[in-house]
């Protein structure tokens, strides 16, 4: 059985692992204070050519979400998100455990507009209601799609003019970032958005997110606030490990290439045999239409999503491919499918 499941299926990428490996035994000191993560911030903001963000290495994409968010807004204030948004569906509702409502509003292809967020701005005018403050959007998105640069700076725009804090959730961001289609590069983010994070669970790290914080008023006291929130750990080397190793050179762009070209591979070969996708997903995350009973014949040697029902016969699938998906597994897909 080989999985198209996801891209956390493997450990750690070979130089990861070595990374942690050789530094096992020396003495650091703990809660992200330890040589290792204050030098790979400091190769992330290199990267980014900027010296006046803030970066906090944290365990895992729901928590960072929930960390962000919870910081950022006041009691009474609230999230937009698309329909489709990671924080709306699938985190157990773990912003509004935090005491925020997750406002939502269908975007066709799961891309928030400066047009939906007003419309759910109009829907709230007064305190009988939760205020939205904060715009929620992924890059690449949970259906594949990515943004490019004048939609990113149109939603920036919007949410300056009308106060709003726009995060974005790069649990997939390196995926987004090396697309064919994609003209953002990392640099750009922090002129776009006033928070967001580097993913590197999704991206050959073991563990780990790199929390940006771009906007100063949001920086106060974060670092109490992911204490308080059970999310500094001690040997927070652990994190900055491996991010060193992603950014010490070009790795996390390799990484998020490879699983990239892989999904390309897939994506093109199925094409080719006139298979219609449920969205256009230039990212590692591709949905082909299929007949449900050639889906229940690939299900005997490899393992999926089946992402939604589309009419009686056929059905989406999600097939996720990773730094580590090997181009034999690709190639034996495409021939078990014709
Ligand atoms: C876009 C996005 N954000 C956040 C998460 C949550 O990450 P984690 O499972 O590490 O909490 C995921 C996980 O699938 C995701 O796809």
């Amino acid at each position: 059985m080989y999985s198209f499941k996801n891209d956390y299926s493997e450990g750690a990428h070979p130089r990861i692992l070595n990374a942690l490996v050789e530094s096992n035994l020396e003495q650091e000191e703990g809660y992200g204070e330890d040589r290792y993560s204050l030098k790979a911030i400091e190769f992330i903001k290199e990267r980014m050519g900027r010296n006046d963000v803030d970066i906090h290495l944290v365990s895992g994409g729901t928590q960072t979400n929930l960390l962000a968010i919870s910081a950022f807004l006041r009691p009474h204030e609230a999230a937009i998100a698309a329909s489709t948004g990671h924080i709306l569906i699938h985190e157990t509702g773990a912003i509004e455990a935090t005491g925020h409502k997750v406002l939502s509003i269908e975007a066709e292809d799961g891309k928030l507009t400066p047009e939906h967020v007003k419309t759910v701005l109009d829907a709230h005018t007064d305190e009988h209601m939760v205020k939205p403050k904060l715009v929620y959007i992924s890059n690449s998105t949970e259906i594949g799609s990515i943004y490019n640069k004048t939609e990113l700076q149109q939603l920036r725009n919007f949410c300056h003019e009308n106060n709003l804090i726009l995060y974005m959730d790069g649990a997939r961001l390196g995926s987004a970032l090396c697309s064919a289609e994609n003209d953002l590069q990392l640099r750009d983010l922090p002129e776009l958005v006033d928070a967001f994070y580097i993913g590197g669970t999704k991206n050959g790290a073991l563990i780990g997110e790199a929390l940006v914080i771009c906007r100063d008023s949001l920086k106060e006291d974060f670092r109490f606030h992911m204490k308080q929130k059970g999310a500094m750990l001690a040997k927070g080397r652990i994190l900055g490990v491996q991010f060193l190793e992603l950014f010490r050179d070009n790795l996390f762009f390799e990484l998020a290439s490879h699983a990239n070209k892989m999904a390309e591979k897939l994506r093109d070969e199925l094409g080719k045999e006139n298979i219609q996708f449920l969205t256009h997903s230039p990212s590692n995350q591709i949905f082909p239409i299929l007949p449900n009973a050639l889906i229940t014949k690939l299900q005997d040697k490899y393992a999926f999503h089946i992402w939604e029902k589309v009419d009686s016969e056929h059905s989406a699938i999600r097939l996720v491919t990773s730094w580590a998906t090997k181009e034999e597994a690709v190639k034996a897909f495409i021939a078990d499918f014709k």
